[in-house]
């Protein structure tokens, strides 16, 4: 048996070895980056360097990445698929190319780890055309050359197209919004050996092949609505840790990793049931197993379950598990927080301990309180004779936050049915309110992208000069509650106990625009977090920033300074680039916190 600490060390110490730089792992709740919930790769926070920016310690450089992809939510349950995982990453910015990264790739797998070569598989890009049959991107002869070379026979290598051979965190070329990177890519598959059948391949869904990593040549950027040769030929490497760790004990369950086995262990014993004795239970199982440690991963990082974005997720993800905990006859209050205690031994979780276990246990005893009262209403309903069709199902859902699944457990121990007309009624108006709540959040949830175009970029320089204006105004008890930018306004939500008056607002807009009008050059710096707080960088949220952050500077970053943040970025290059800035909506959200709405482009 393996352990994934065993398998990150070898891959750190095997990279450093080829000449790379360990960088420490981003936080998974990005501060900064006002439209990306979580990092879902590893790499995400290196796009500035991707695109040209020089890396302040070099060009080749590796690390391990915890990352949620929300994306695979539904498909949790199964032996594979999880939303929180750690990602073994490597990167050539510009260096090394193909060759390099495929053979050390290999080379990583059956020499270092020790996996059999026979059982790998790997695929390659066929090539892109446009629908005239003009070549956009070539087929990757190059790739499927070198891993001949390298030993892996002819009908182990399988090419794909875009939907399966080229990554962006976005997806297909077509699917790449303005200024996004991406490439064609190259996937290693460990094979399990069954089931066997005809027309099987590695990008069967059927449970044989398993994808351990996944080699990205980020060579283009969408500009214009066209893909573009970047100034660089990047590798991005990205591994699941998890996976490796089944690949190399050849084993098929993501749940008996050494990463989320002693929580599955945890449920057994808390709820007397044999994990691998029936599907369903199994199901449960592995829901709370991988919700838990998202959810947990995600509350280290100071978030605590609530109505909105990253709480939301949190809340979502703890309610499921509460539920899937019920369902295996789980009910003490505290079941939750004992079974994340198995996750102790991760030194964030340690440290925010006390925080995490109380908001599990507050949000486990809300979750009951809201199944209670749904079960109540459920059995007044019963009790009078009426039918729980799925109007009834959807109201209890919509209202009370009592999930489908609820109800239906409740009618199946009634000896009751739900129908099929009511099953669809329920669908079709879930579906009706879901386009609803997608229309108002499709730019956050959109599977981690940040919307870096141009206009977005100015409202985010904006958003720091009018918080550090209303610092220089009204002191430094005022201070960021959150953010949000699109590209037509800002929004910016800061500590205030009422709102603003008229003139208080002309004295802020005049401020902002004063700078602007300077033309003062906006840079940044990469330094500890420790030093940026010594310099007095404005810092918000500390356990959600890596060891090393970058420090935005508004003017001379050594001597007159306007503004001086750790931010992700990116921003303009100087104020001029911004344009007018006017405020033209304030509201009070209460307790003490005021949000105002911002623009920079003339109003009707
Ligand atoms: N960016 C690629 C992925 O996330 C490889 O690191 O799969």
């Amino acid at each position: 048996m393996s352990t994934g600490a065993e398998i990150r060390n070898k891959y750190i110490n095997f990279f450093k070895s080829k000449g790379h730089k360990e960088i420490p792992a981003s936080p998974l709740v990005l501060e900064g980056d006002p439209t990306t919930l979580f990092t879902s790769a590893g790499m995400q926070p290196l796009i500035p360097y991707l695109k040209g920016e020089e890396h302040p310690k070099g060009r080749r450089l590796c690390d391990v990445q915890p990352s949620l992809r929300l994306q695979d939510i539904e498909e949790v349950g199964d032996n594979r698929h999880t939303t929180f995982f750690e990602m073994l990453g490597n990167w050539s910015l510009g260096d090394y190319f193909k060759e390099e990264q495929l053979s050390w790739c290999l080379e990583f797998f059956t020499k270092e780890l020790g996996i059999d070569k026979n059982k790998l598989w790997v695929s390659v890009f066929e090539g892109l055309r446009d629908e005239k049959g003009k070549e956009i991107v070539p087929k990757d002869e190059t790739s499927y050359k070198i891993w001949l070379k390298l030993g892996i026979p002819k009908e182990r290598i399988f090419f794909y197209g875009p939907k399966k051979n080229w990554w962006s965190r976005s997806g297909t070329p077509d699917e790449m919004p303005e200024g996004e990177i991406g490439g064609p890519d190259s996937e290693v598959f460990y094979d399990f050996g069954t089931p066997i059948h005809p027309g099987c391949h590695p990008n069967c869904d059927c449970g044989r092949f398993l994808e351990i990593g996944n080699s990205v040549f980020i060579e283009y950027e969408k500009k214009n609505g066209k893909l573009e040769e970047l100034p660089l030929k990047n590798v991005d490497f990205g591994g699941g840790l998890e996976r490796i760790e089944m690949a190399l004990d050849n084993q098929p369950d993501i749940f008996k990793t050494s990463l989320l086995k002693d929580l599955v262990l945890k449920i057994e014993e808390l709820s007397s049931t044999k994990y691998e004795e029936n599907i369903s239970t199994d199901k449960s199982f592995r829901i709370i197993s991988d919700h838990l440690r998202a959810a947990v991963n995600i509350m280290a990082e100071g978030v605590y379950p609530s109505n909105k974005l990253h709480g939301y997720v949190a809340r979502r993800l703890i309610r499921k598990s509460v539920f899937h905990l019920f369902l295996l006859g789980v009910n003490e209050t505290g079941s939750l927080s004992q079974i994340a205690s198995v996750l102790k031994n991760e030194d964030k979780i340690n440290n925010n301990w006390q925080f995490i276990k109380e908001n599990l246990e507050i949000e486990e005893m809300k979750f009951k309180k809201i199944m209670e009262v749904g079960v109540k209403k459920l059995d007044r309903l019963v009790s009078s004779g009426k039918n729980i069709d799925g109007k009834t199902a959807f109201d209890l859902y919509q209202n009370d936050g009592f999930p489908l699944e609820l109800t239906l457990e409740f009618l199946r121990r009634k000896g009751m049915r739900f129908t099929k007309k009511s099953e669809e009624i329920f669908k079709r108006e879930f579906e009706r309110h879901r386009e609803l709540s997608r229309k108002t959040t499709a730019r956050v949830f959109k599977g981690g992208l940040a919307d870096n175009s141009k206009e977005v970029v100015k409202l985010h320089t904006a958003t720091h000069l009018i918080h550090a204006s209303l610092r220089k105004i009204f002191g430094d008890t005022v201070s960021q509650k959150g953010s949000n930018i699109t590209a037509e306004r800002l929004r910016f939500d800061f500590s205030f106990p009422r709102k603003l008056t008229d003139e208080e607002i002309g004295k802020v807009e005049k401020m902002v625009n004063e700078v602007i009008d300077k033309g003062l050059p906006v840079v940044f710096e990469t330094k500890s977090l420790d030093e940026a707080i010594s310099e007095g960088a404005l810092h918000f949220f500390a356990e959600r920033y890596g060891k090393e952050v970058k420090v935005y500077t508004v003017g001379d970053p050594k001597g007159d300074y306007f503004s001086k943040e750790v931010c992700g970025g990116p921003h303009v290059e100087n104020t001029k680039e911004i344009g007018h800035v006017k405020i033209f909506k304030q509201e009070k959200l209460g307790l003490g916190v005021v949000r105002i709405y911002a623009t920079n482009k003339v109003l009707d």
